[in-house]
C-alpha cells in the first residue's frame, strides 16, 4: 500500500511539473513506455530542457540530506552507531547538486525561476522531513520512483541528441562545461553533450538501485550494503545499485 502511494505521489507530481514547464502535447512522449519511445513530435528546446534539469535538480538534491540528516541526528541523540548509511546518503545529495552546477553553467534562471526553486524547496524539504520521520521506508521508495522519472527523462534527452533535434547539443563539436569534465573525469573523446548525459543518467540509476534497496532493509539494524567497506565481505560480489532498477532485495545484500 505504502508503495502504491509512493508510486503515485511521484507520478501525480510528474504530471504537475509536465504542466508547469509548459510542455506541448505534441511535445508529450507515450509515457507508458518512457524508455524506448521514439523523439517526440516536437522535440524540447535546450532551453526548454535547462529549464527543466535545473529546477528538477534543486529539488534532487534534497532528499539525500535529508535523510542523512535526520540519520545523523538519530545517531547523536540515541548514542547508537548508523551502519553506514550516512554516507551514501550524503554522497547522493554532493552528487546532484553537482548536476544542478553542471547546468547552471549553461543557463542563468531568471527570477520566476528562481522564486519557484525557492518555494518548491520550502515544501519539499518539509515534506520529506516529516515523511521521513513517519515511514524511512515509504520515503525510500518514493526517492526510488522519483530517480525512476529522472531516468526516463534522460533517456529521453539523449534521444533527442542522437536524432539531431538539439542543435547546439547534437553537434558533437558542442564543449561540455569543465566542471563536467573535471568531476566525472571525462576522458578525452567522451566529451560530447551525448556522453555528458549517459554519465549522470547512470548516476540517476545508481539512485534509483540505492534507495530501492534501502526501502527493502530493516532500517534500523541493517547495514548499507553498497558502503565500501562491507563490499569487502561480499566475497568480491559488491552490489551494483545501476544494474538493479527495482533494487536488491535484503536476502541478496545482508548476509546472514
Ligand atoms: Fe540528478
Ligand atoms: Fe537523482
Amino acid at each position: 500500500m505504502g508503495d502504491w502511494v509512493a508510486w503515485k505521489l511521484v507520478r501525480i507530481a510528474r504530471w504537475f511539473m509536465d504542466r508547469a514547464t509548459g510542455i506541448g502535447r505534441e511535445q508529450q512522449v507515450d509515457m507508458k513506455n518512457p524508455t524506448t519511445s521514439v523523439v517526440a513530435e516536437k522535440p524540447l528546446t535546450e532551453a526548454q530542457w535547462l529549464v527543466r534539469l535545473i529546477f528538477l535538480e534543486s529539488i534532487a538534491g534534497v532528499p539525500g540530506m535529508v535523510a542523512g540528516m535526520l540519520r545523523h541526528l538519530h545517531s547523536l541523540r540515541r548514542l547508537k552507531r548508523d551502519n553506514g548509511w550516512i554516507e551514501s546518503l550524503l554522497e547522493e545529495s554532493y552528487n546532484e547538486r553537482m548536476h544542478l552546477l553542471t547546468f547552471m553553467t549553461l543557463s542563468e534562471p531568471g527570477w520566476f525561476m528562481k522564486t519557484m526553486i525557492l518555494g518548491a524547496q520550502g515544501v519539499f524539504f518539509n515534506a520529506l522531513f516529516i515523511s521521513y520521520l513517519i515511514s524511512p521506508r515509504i520515503t525510500h521508495r518514493f526517492v526510488g520512483y522519483l530517480e525512476e522519472e529522472a531516468v526516463h527523462t534522460y533517456t529521453r534527452l539523449i534521444n533527442e541528441i542522437e536524432a539531431g533535434a538539439l542543435p547546439n547539443w547534437s553537434d558533437p563539436k558542442f564543449e561540455v562545461p569543465e566542471i563536467a569534465v573535471s568531476y566525472w573525469r571525462l576522458p578525452e573523446g567522451k566529451r560530447t553533450m551525448r556522453d555528458l548525459f549517459l554519465y549522470v543518467r547512470a548516476d540517476e540509476a545508481v539512485h534509483r538501485g540505492v534507495n530501492h534497496t534501502l526501502s527493502n532493509l530493516k532500517q534500523k539494524e541493517d547495514p548499507n550494503p553498497f558502503v565500501s567497506e562491507y563490499k569487502a565481505g561480499q566475497e568480491g560480489r559488491k552490489p551494483n545499485a545501476a544494474l538493479k532498477p527495482e533494487g536488491y532485495e535484503r536476502e541478496e545484500v545482508i548476509g546472514c
